[in-house]
């Protein structure tokens, strides 16, 4: 029996109402699935990678890379405000010994470059006038799978990327953040800015969890030695106490803080901090780049002297501020509205604060 033309097209139709809304509900789920699991890109930015500014999506490194197989490599932060590299000498120091001490070539013509590849990003991602980060990581570069190094000549990857700093909210400085703890379980070179960051990464993940700031690194159960980001710093009867240089990520924003306080009269100590001395501690904050410095008024459950953003602390803030204004006038008036700092250019010279040993300004290693 010859079928009826109309039917047949009812019978599509029929099929159609039955399958093609549930078939093009599951394909829309897929597709949002797979757009939720692919890596966020960031649209309209450029990065560098060995040699090239190319769009920050289409960079592309091999799965042999040595920083993806082994986490060899380093790298580093900058921040930049109004196109100026803050501290940017310093932060070239500490990637050149970095490589150093990694056995990887510090004098390869790139490193010496990477000032000048940092600014063009920031113009090529329209952040000249902005404020900014300069992400620079070098890794040993790509070779089959081995633990020793690959042939001399085989080239570092090297990646840069700028991208735009949100502001932090004036909440931020002055009614301070909190913290937790857990003990500090990194490598004992520490003091290399390598990508190998698991602990921090563990570390972060717990501040987040508790909607924490940062996460205070602890060691042997008795000391707190920096945090997953950051350096920290308490002030313990009048003096600054902070972990000293060696065995810590030594921050390019703790180098400052210990120099201002210099600077006005606070007597730095040069230690890690014991946890024995909790009841003393009336302040504490820690440093780094992005906020610069950050108060913490809660550690775990226990409130920070009298869970207020403390004298020492403003004084200090401010006088981050002040380096700024060091290094470049037209960008410290962004930088102290920013920390919500409320202090002239010229008061940073300020006396220093209630609290703090007058007059000593003498940096101590215990
Ligand atoms: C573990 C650790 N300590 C301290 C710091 C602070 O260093 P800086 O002040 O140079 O940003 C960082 C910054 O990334 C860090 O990762």
């Amino acid at each position: 029996m010859r079928r009826h033309p109309q039917a047949t097209l009812h019978q599509i139709d029929r099929i159609a109402a039955v399958w093609l809304l549930p078939l093009s509900i599951l394909v829309f789920f897929l597709c949002c699935r797979a757009s939720l699991r692919r890596p966020r890109k960031m649209p309209g930015l450029f990065c560098y990678l060995n040699g090239e500014f190319i769009p920050h999506a289409d960079a592309k490194v091999s799965v042999d890379d040595r920083g993806f197989l082994f986490a060899d490599g380093m790298y580093e932060v900058t921040k930049a405000c109004k196109g100026h590299l803050f501290g940017e000498a310093e932060h070239m120091v500490r990637l050149r010994r970095g490589l150093t001490e990694l056995r990887i070539d510090s004098a390869l013509p790139v490193v010496d470059e990477l000032p000048a590849i940092a600014r063009k990003l920031l113009q090529l991602n329209g952040l000249a006038d902005k404020d900014a980060t300069v992400y620079v990581q070098i890794t040993r570069g790509v070779a089959p799978r081995y633990h020793a190094f690959p042939a001399a000549d085989t080239p570092p990857t090297v990646y840069v990327i700028a991208k735009p700093l949100a502001a932090y909210p004036a909440s931020f400085f002055e009614d301070g953040v909190t913290a937790v703890t857990m003990p500090d379980m990194r490598w004992k070179r520490c003091d290399i800015k390598t990508i190998s960051l698991l602990p921090n990464v563990l570390a972060k993940q717990k501040a987040k969890e508790h909607d924490a700031y940062e996460c205070l690194l602890v060691r042997e159960d008795k000391f707190i030695v920096e945090a997953s980001h950051s350096n920290v710093f308490a002030v313990i009867d009048g003096q600054l106490w902070t972990p000293a240089r060696d065995n810590i990520l030594p921050g390019i924003s703790r180098d400052v803080i210990v120099a201002k306080a210099g600077e006005l009269g606070i007597t730095v100590v040069e230690t890690a901090i014991p946890i024995a001395r909790w009841a003393d501690i009336t302040e504490l904050f820690t440093t780094s780049t992005g906020p610069d410095v950050a108060p913490i008024v809660k550690v775990d459950d226990k409130v920070v002297g009298d869970g207020k953003v403390g004298p020492v602390t403003k004084q200090l803030l401010a006088a981050f501020a002040g380096r700024w204004l060091e290094e470049d006038k037209a960008t410290a008036a962004a930088r102290m509205a920013a920390a919500g700092v409320a202090v002239k250019a010229d008061a940073l010279a300020a006396k220093a604060p209630e609290g703090a040993a007058s007059g000593a300004g003498a940096v101590v290693t215990a």
